[in-house]
């Protein structure tokens, strides 16, 4: 894993959408494996400045999603789907069938699972995922001790992860139970991978991470296995890290 140490929240956004700038602009029909939650708004918004000032164009881009929810409708404002247009799709210029992210109807709905395999498969698989990682390891919603075999699948969610993500509902019962999300496995076969860690809630796990063996109890450890994994961490998150005794970041 290469690590890249910017200052802050602000330029670890400017350094990952330079990447993802890069990558479009070598092989404009890219398919970008796409992120949510807090950390990726900031990438996606210098994205935006970017199309609007270079017009980079996403015509021949193709994006497929890490996660969903289940339970919510795609034009609720707590889903991912009405999360990526707010936050990317509705200010660049790329074709919405184009952009997919997994779905289901109801935790009984095991093809769908299946058939967004499928679907990454005829895309040509992932060019590069971007990835945020959980307080608890999680990458996409596979939570600690899931296979590191483990295809797209429907997922209970750690109730840590529903209070982490509580935030963003009213109360706590809003937030769902259950999500689809793309497997451990399918994110190990992305080309190039970008883990992005900001803010000093994710010191310890980064800490850890880089401490750890590779193992399922913190899913995110499995992308010490892969050939062309890139973490961009700012100082809060790398805060622990850093002060740690015989750090291997030292
Ligand atoms: C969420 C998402 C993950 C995300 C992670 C961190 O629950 N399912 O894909 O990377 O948790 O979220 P945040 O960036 O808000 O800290």
């Amino acid at each position: 894993m290469k690590l890249i140490e910017v200052q802050s929240y602000d330029e670890m956004s400017k350094v990952a959408a330079e990447i993802m700038i890069e990558q479009i602009k070598t092989k404009p029909n890219s398919v970008l494996g796409l992120a949510t939650g807090g950390t990726p708004i900031g990438t996606y918004q210098n994205l935006i400045k970017d199309f609007t000032k270079n017009k980079t164009s996403y015509e021949k881009v193709m994006t497929v999603n890490l996660d969903e929810y289940i339970g919510l409708e795609k034009d609720n404002p707590q889903s991912y789907s009405y999360y990526m247009k707010e936050q990317l799709f509705n200010h660049i210029n790329i074709p919405e069938n184009q952009t997919y992210l997994p779905s289901a109807k109801s935790v009984e709905e095991e093809e769908a699972g299946r058939n967004y395999e499928k679907l990454i498969d005829s895309l040509g698989g992932i060019d590069l995922q971007i990835l945020g990682i959980g307080e608890n390891g999680h990458i996409g919603f596979n939570e600690p001790g899931t296979s590191f075999s483990s295809p797209t699948s429907i997922v209970k969610l750690a109730e840590s992860t529903r209070e982490a993500n509580a935030r963003y509902f009213t109360k706590m019962e809003e937030v769902p139970t259950h999500a689809i999300s793309m497997g451990i496995s399918t994110i190990m076969k992305s080309r190039k991978i970008i883990l992005l860690v900001s803010g000093v809630k994710k010191a310890p796990i980064l800490n850890q991470l880089f401490h750890t063996d590779v193992k399922e109890d913190l899913p995110a450890s499995i992308l010490k296995k892969h050939p062309d994994v890139t973490i961009i961490a700012d100082q809060e998150a790398l805060s622990i890290l850093k002060e740690s005794k015989g750090s291997v970041y030292s």
